[in-house]
């Protein structure tokens, strides 16, 4: 399964379009199947569906935790860093992970969770999250765990849209100097929630919480209670094992569902190979388990590969901005995996929380979640790396559940903001508008992938149709990712971002239609409309243009209003960073808002705004102008 030249590599990547049944089932012969599989592969784009290893039985958890208790029992798995730098880190190993996540399965169990039931995890990253998380993939319950930021009227929705039996959360989160409640916002949810029969709620922060009697329960209580050891179901390959809502260009946030084997044995090979793991290293991801980063490389990729993950509780920048390079030295980590935004919010921080740390162990390090532009690639290899660490710019998706294109560790020769080559098994095609493909290099183009790949997204929860018309239908034939793309002329991947109506803030996807949906709900607000802008740290910011129903009399007032309405709607990462209050938008005869022309205007760039004369009335472009921010 391990690559280790460049040769290599592209024999494996060769072999894996030529005879890729041969070469996935190779791999996925290296692990614990309780069922042998005898299918590799069913796919078709057109009528979408896919499927790997079909008929094989197989847990996660028996390969991810059980697998690893003959030869490493006492080994690290998770390296907890808590909030506060003077508390104690606390390590889990692997006999010890073991043990709590066969008791919590047994507590889900005891609350009538069987296969196949939905369990949303609304938690802050505490080593209960990680042992929430296999506890479900245990039990083959399916877990959809939701980002600990988001706001009661989010959870809610995810919540209904998948039915949840059980909701998993804390008291309380501690980020920073901040304590945020958990528990009370899962309570204002579940006013709305009529499929949730039970709330597990493990203590963090003592904070005082409602607990209704016959639905609420204490974590500890029901962990002494449960009995010790829980076999692991016998799951078939193709059974979903999670859901994970992300957003899309249109309408709410859709469940993507990923499923047993496929994932297990992608997620696990390309953490072996990107990164290039060695036994006993220390792997440091910073995202939070509420992302799929979270799922794949921090929970389910390390400890497929037998690894030490360390789990972070607190903020880049608490105590200062120098706590990502204390935790590196304190857990002498070897690779360390992050996102652009935190690279250059630190940057901005300035050399001096770097210059004196202690980073000798780092050996790799990892960037994903948005484009890593070069000034920060070249900070990120001189201040963090010293020049001594290869960086692996990963690209890809919650859709394709690990990584896509990428360099493999100090084997692939780098360039600076580019993923460089596709993984083996991955097949990507550059097409044009018109989804015609655009061969040769030196070209730019639509990002599709023509050939499934273990992990890929399986559907959409409760609603197939949607997922082929997302991913299936614009390039019919063709899984279309919503980046754009440029392949250079040594054929090297550059990831330029989103072609469609998704923004990506601070490495999160956004939808336009989301906030603007958010922003409509204010009173007085007739129509908005938002877009993103390039912002210097967080990739991009939110611009939203805003029409009230009356003139505004006090403008700032009425912004922090809008943005306490985002934040209650959808959570804090979607509020707009500017609103201007407008009188119209620019629209077409149609009625449709032409969205290039106010990207133009956030952008700062109106002296060349194409076309105009299409809309319906052009002077509300001069008054857009005049006002903006
Ligand atoms: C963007 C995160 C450039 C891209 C794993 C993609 C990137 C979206 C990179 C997926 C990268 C991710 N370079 N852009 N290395 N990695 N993206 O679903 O636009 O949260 O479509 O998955 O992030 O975001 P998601």
């Amino acid at each position: 399964m391990r690559i280790t030249s460049l040769q290599q590599y592209h024999e494996a990547y060769e072999e894996s379009v030529k005879t890729p049944e041969k070469f996935w089932a190779g791999i996925a012969n290296e692990f614990d199947w309780i069922k042998p599989f005898t299918k590799v592969l069913d796919w078709n784009f057109d009528d979408y569906s896919v499927k790997w290893f079909e008929d094989g039985q197989m847990n996660i958890t028996a390969n991810a935790l059980d697998r690893h208790l003959k030869t490493i029992p006492d080994q690290a798995a998770i390296i907890y860093e808590p909030n506060e730098p003077g508390d104690e880190a606390i390590t889990l190993t692997y006999s010890e992970l073991h043990a709590r996540v066969c008791k919590f399965s047994n507590v889900l169990k005891n609350q009538g969770v069987v296969k196949g039931d939905r369990v949303c995890i609304y938690m802050p990253m505490i080593p209960e999250l990680a042992i929430a998380v296999l506890a479900c993939a245990r039990i083959g319950a399916i877990h959809s765990v939701v980002f600990g930021g988001f706001s009661a009227q989010s959870i809610a929705d995810r919540i209904n849209d998948s039915e949840c039996k059980v909701v998993i959360t804390t008291d309380g989160a501690i980020r920073g100097n901040k304590t945020i409640p958990m528990k009370e916002t899962v309570d204002d949810a579940l006013v709305t929630c009529p499929s949730v029969e039970k709330v597990i709620v493990k203590t963090r922060t003592k904070t005082p919480v409602s607990m209704i009697g016959g639905r609420d329960l204490w974590w500890e209580q029901e962990e002494n209670e449960a009995a010790a050891d829980c076999p692991a179901e016998a799951m078939n390959a193709e059974d979903p094992l999670f859901i994970l809502y992300t957003s899309g260009s249109t309408g709410k946030p859709k469940g993507v569902v990923h499923t047993c084997g496929g994932y297990m044995v992608y997620t696990a090979y390309t953490f072996a190979n990107v990164f290039q793991y060695n036994p006993g290293e220390v792997f440091f991801c910073t995202a939070d388990i509420g992302w799929i980063t979270g799922h794949s490389y921090l929970v389910y990729g390390p400890l497929l590969n037998g690894a030490k993950s360390v789990l972070f509780e607190g903020i880049p920048t608490y105590p200062d901005a120098g706590r990502f390079w204390d935790i590196i030295k304190r857990h002498s980590v070897n690779i360390f995996y992050t996102a652009p935004t935190a690279i250059r919010s630190l940057m901005g921080f300035g050399d001096e929380h770097i210059e004196n740390k202690d980073l000798s162990s780092l050996r790799v390090l990892g960037s994903v979640g948005e484009p890593l532009n070069e000034e920060a690639w070249h900070w990120y290899n001189d201040k963090v790396g010293q020049g001594n660490c290869p960086i692996v710019d990963t690209w890809w998706q919650t859709e394709t559940g690990g990584l896509m294109i990428s360099p493999i560790a100090g084997i692939t020769p780098l360039k600076p903001a580019f993923a460089t080559l596709p993984l083996p098994g991955v097949q990507p095609m550059l097409v044009d508008e018109n989804g015609k493909e655009i061969t040769g290099n030196g070209v730019n183009g639509n990002l599709c992938i023509k050939y499934p790949w273990p992990s890929i997204i399986r559907t959409t929860y409760g609603d197939h149709e949607r997922c082929k018309s997302t991913y299936f239908s614009t390039y019919p034939g063709l899984y279309f990712t919503g980046d754009g793309c440029m392949r250079d002329e040594d054929g090297y991947y550059r990831i330029t971002g989103r072609v469609d109506d998704v923004m990506n803030i601070s490495g999160h996807r956004i939808g336009t239609a989301e906030v603007e949906n958010a922003i409509n709900m204010h009173t007085g607000v007739i129509e908005s409309a938002v877009v993103g802008y390039p912002h210097d740290v967080k990739g991009q910011g939110i611009y939203a243009y805003v029409i009230c129903e009356h003139p505004t009399i006090n403008d700032d007032l009425t912004r922090k209003d809008i943005l306490a309405t985002v934040t209650r709607v959808i959570g804090p990462i979607a509020k707009p960073d500017k609103i201007q209050f407008v009188t119209g938008l620019p629209k077409t005869r149609s009625g449709k808002i032409m969205r290039r022309i106010l990207r133009k205007v956030a952008e700062g760039e109106t002296s060349n705004l194409g076309d105009t004369s299409t809309l319906l009335d052009p002077s509300v472009v001069e008054s857009i102008i005049s006002g903006a921010l």
